[in-house]
């Protein structure tokens, strides 16, 4: 069994942006929206694009990462979301006129068989979140994945709602997950969660 999943899991790490975005709808609507949604290799990002990407993950997370066990280093981070060879992105635009202006990304999945999530802030409780993640579903289901796996601070509530309501539920391999019958006397205390979707 072990060598059918590293199997799929090399084929999934070997598909080039186009096999990855057969399914991926370029067009949705979303509250009366229209948005779009283009999946990229780091490679293919502008400097421009990978300059909004950094400043709406930076906006979002730098507060809640600093003060937790994860920190927040910048050129670590920026190493990994931006890495050139693993790190893809599912981008997301508004295709019409809109307050903050123009034809500027307002949240992306970046996914490297994990991913990260990020909608900018006026542009929350659209769908686009649950559209990304759904993509990142289809994905992992066609390249025969088990599960979607994540990490996401305690302190992160709005994040823990969203996931929850998309059916993710803590991973038995979260530092702080309690077996059923077990007691928690010896569970190691954490403030993030692993979580995950089976498929
Ligand atoms: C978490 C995040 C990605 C959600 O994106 P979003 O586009 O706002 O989420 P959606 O509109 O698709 O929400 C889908 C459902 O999730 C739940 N949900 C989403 N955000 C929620 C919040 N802040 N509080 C409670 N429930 C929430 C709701 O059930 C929502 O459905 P509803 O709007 O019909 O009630 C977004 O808030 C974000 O980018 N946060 C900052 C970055 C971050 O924390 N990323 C995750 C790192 S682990």
């Amino acid at each position: 069994m072990a060598r059918r999943v590293s199997r799929y899991v090399k084929q999934a790490n070997e598909a080039t942006a186009a096999q990855l975005a057969r399914d991926l709808p370029s067009t949705v609507c979303l509250k009366d929206t229209n948005f779009n949604a283009e999946l990229k290799r780091t490679p293919q990002l502008s400097s421009e694009e990978r300059r909004v990407i950094w400043d709406i993950i930076d906006t979002n997370m730098r507060d809640l990462a600093s003060g937790s066990s994860m920190g927040w280093d910048v050129q670590e981070k920026k190493n990994e979301l931006f890495d050139p060879v693993t790190s893809r992105f599912i981008v997301v635009r508004c295709s019409e006129p809109s307050p903050d202006n123009v034809d500027i990304i307002k949240a992306f999945v970046m996914f490297k068989f994990d991913y990260e999530v990020q909608v900018a802030e006026s542009w929350r409780r659209y769908g686009i979140g649950r559209f990304l993640v759904d993509q990142i579903i289809q994905i992992a289901r066609r390249f025969k994945m088990q599960k979607v796996l994540l990490t996401v601070l305690k302190a992160n509530k709005g994040a823990s709602r969203f996931y929850t309501s998309m059916g993710f539920s803590k991973d038995e391999t979260s530092p702080d997950y309690v077996p059923e019958g077990a007691t928690d006397e010896d569970v190691e205390p954490c403030d993030y969660d692993i979580m995950s979707l089976v498929l």
